[in-house]
């Protein structure tokens, strides 16, 4: 367990990460009713950017540009949320950016293996008392947690790929969220490197008999195996119109990105139809 995820906050994989956690997060908001967001993989919740630091291909080249970039606007602010006024110099981790959205009736659930990282999470969210932070294996505590009691929300399963299993594991996580939180909406971050793991996650997905798609956001050329090209997420329930808003707003961000030298694609990818 030697993934720190310091190295690579604010990077284009973290920019795109988070990006769609928002606006799934914002759908939440759509309803009165109170919901429920796990992170089974939560890191440290905020980290400090440092100058040659992979921050400089991703929020760093947007930051400056962030007015150009309305529909962004969620993301963006949960970033300006954690930094001095006008300033970039932390990146808010996934549940920092969880915990902007909840509402007075929402909870979180944050759990995190690594105890420096976790103590650190639990101090940025000592004061927040919707929050919880447990030091635990989320592969595990994910279980026990589903169905939360408000039936309602979402879970974000951003696991390091440190371990050659983790894809397998990932397919089992959403094996059992279809078991015991069939209506729960399901977030499954993934690296793009070699398309053989993928396909055979893509496949189990869509075993699962729910509304699924896969997202890919690349810029550089795939085939490039042992590189992180890109990313993706595969989104069980996905909230209304999210793909249709990432049709949309992705293509331009991965171009952005990208820069003259990269190679930008999206990919929506149903999975498993309404
Ligand atoms: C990619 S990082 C998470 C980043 C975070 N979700 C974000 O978006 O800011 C993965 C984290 O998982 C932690 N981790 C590794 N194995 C774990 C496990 N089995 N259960 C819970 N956390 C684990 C690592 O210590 C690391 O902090």
């Amino acid at each position: 367990m030697n993934y720190r995820h310091s190295r690579h906050a604010g990077n284009i994989a973290d920019v795109f990460k988070h990006y769609v956690l928002t606006l799934a997060l914002a759908a939440l908001h759509r309803k009165d009713t109170p919901f429920c967001a796990i992170d089974t993989h939560a890191g440290a919740g905020r980290y400090r950017l440092d100058k040659g630091g992979e921050f400089e291909h991703g929020i760093g080249r947007l930051w400056p540009r962030r007015a150009a970039w309305p529909d962004l606007a969620g993301y963006l602010d949960a970033v300006a949320a954690v930094n001095p006024p006008g300033a970039l110099k932390y990146y808010p981790g996934s549940p920092l950016i969880i915990q902007k959205f909840l509402r007075p009736q929402d909870r979180a659930l944050f759990f995190e293996l690594n105890p420096e990282e976790c103590a650190r999470l639990a101090r940025e969210l000592a004061r927040a008392p919707r929050a919880a932070v447990q030091e635990v294996n989320g592969w595990n505590a994910l279980r026990g947690a589903l169905p939360p009691r408000e039936n309602r929300g979402l879970v974000l399963i951003d696991p390091p790929y440190e371990q050659p299993d983790d894809f397998e594991a990932l397919a089992g996580a959403l094996a059992v969220g279809a078991r015991q939180w069939r209506n729960g909406g399901y977030l499954a971050w993934y690296p793009v490197k070699q398309r053989r793991p993928i396909e055979r996650l893509h496949t189990a997905v869509r075993a699962l008999g729910l509304e699924a798609a896969a997202v890919e956001f690349l810029t550089l050329p795939a085939g490039v195996e042992q590189r992180l090209n890109g990313s993706g997420y595969v989104l069980v329930n996905p909230p209304w119109k999210l793909l249709d808003t990432l049709r949309t707003t992705l293509p331009p961000l991965a171009e952005f990105l990208a820069g003259p030298a990269g190679r930008p694609t999206v990919r929506v990818l149903d999975l498993c139809g309404p």
